[in-house]
């Protein structure tokens, strides 16, 4: 057998032998590099008669190819074996039992305001905001209630000393937002009509007992349009209440009321039965008062820079925490903001279910306990 074949055959034995790639690679370049064993058969060939020249130069080249092959066909061999083992290895036992249940809840305050937000959003009102600490501006005078005007001590306002190094200016003075009622003001600023927007977020009144607590939660709602009526804000209440309290006969009713930036002004009470222990939303005698409502005052119009000749609405405000309270039987509100961990697995909601006006608002049947 001439040299050639036997090179040959000595490496082919090394590439069958070999059990991994980087041993491959070496083997390839033993052979066919550029100090290779078949390199240097090839060098020599200089040196010989033109006949066995032309002879040992296609068998080297022939071994060559051959060897080439061999090598790919091992190497994609090897790589094939690499993948499985992995693959092996990264194998996911899906029979394995599940983690334990999350501990986290979501606290009532937030469930309500997801489904505030599921309803209004599918009426096709926008969610708009507005900053906590406010100017007397937006809390104030633009809702038609200049310095000095009575309605002002209705609500017991925080003052911030905006001008830390004068003497403490009540006009000119921020304050935290009494109400959302401000967020009106900010969304005509912002926007044309037609407006259609709910504004939920913080509020903040000196205030503190069972039913009230310095800070709180609120939302807005304002429409406007050339067209909107009296009748397009009872429907539009009455339609929230029954998707909100998920009660298909709800008895409501508008009483006339005062708000400075509304005119005619209401407040919607909701019919329920209270006992001792017990308060059933949608059954018995009573009433339970749960919004502030109006048509839009053309002077509100106006500090919005929006003609009252040309557009009207209406708008309503209701307490986030106290319908949180009514839906969901939670007594005293002090206690939403105690930060009490058996509080919050007894009223809250578990983290994965969603308030969606399509798969349910409190599909989990209200608590997860
Ligand atoms: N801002 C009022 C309040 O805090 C509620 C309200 C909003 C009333 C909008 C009428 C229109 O009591």
């Amino acid at each position: 057998m001439s040299d050639i074949e036997n090179i040959k055959q000595e490496i082919e034995q090394k590439i069958a032998g070999a059990e991994d790639i980087k041993t491959l690679e070496d083997i390839r370049v033993a052979a066919l590099g550029k100090k290779g064993q078949v390199t240097e058969v090839l060098k020599t060939l200089g040196s010989l008669p033109m006949e066995e020249r032309i002879a040992l130069g296609k068998k080297v080249n022939t071994v060559k190819a051959e060897l080439e092959q061999c090598l790919a066909a091992k190497k994609a061999d090897l790589e094939k074996k690499l993948l499985d083992e992995k693959l092996k290895q990264e194998v996911v036992d899906v029979t394995l039992p599940c983690r334990p249940e999350t501990q986290g809840r979501i606290h009532p305050v937030s469930k309500v305001y997801e489904e505030i937000v599921a309803i209004f959003a599918q009426m096709g009102f926008d969610v708009a905001e507005g900053p906590d600490i406010e100017d007397q501006f937006h809390n104030f005078n633009a809702l038609n209630m200049p310095p000095n005007h009575p309605a002002r001590q209705m609500q017991d306002t925080f003052y911030i000393n905006n001008q830390p190094d004068k003497e403490f200016d009540m006009d000119a003075a921020y304050v935290v937002r009494t109400h959302t009622s401000g967020v009106q003001i900010r969304t005509m600023e912002k926007k044309r009509p037609p407006i259609r927007i709910i504004a939920p977020g913080r509020t903040y009144r000196s205030d503190y007992d069972a039913t009230h607590t310095p800070m709180f939660h609120q939302f807005e709602g304002l429409v406007i349009d050339k067209h909107t009526t009296l009748a397009d804000l009872k429907g539009c209440l009455y339609d929230f209440m029954k998707a909100f309290f998920e009660v298909d006969e709800l008895p409501i009713r508008f009483r006339p009321s005062y708000f400075p930036f509304t005119e005619p002004s209401a407040e919607v009470d909701i019919g329920c039965l209270k006992t001792k222990t017990d308060l059933i939303i949608g059954a018995g005698t009573d009433w339970l008062e749960v919004l502030g409502c109006g048509m839009v005052h053309p002077n509100v119009l106006r500090a919005g820079g929006i003609d009252p000749d040309e557009y009207q609405g209406f708008a309503f405000g209701a307490g986030i925490d106290r319908l949180a309270m009514l839906k969901y039987g939670i007594p005293d509100l002090r206690t939403f903001f105690e930060s009490d961990i058996r509080w919050i697995k007894h009223y809250g909601f578990l983290p994965l279910d969603f308030s969606s006006m399509t798969s349910g608002l409190s599909n989990n049947g209200g608590l997860a306990r």
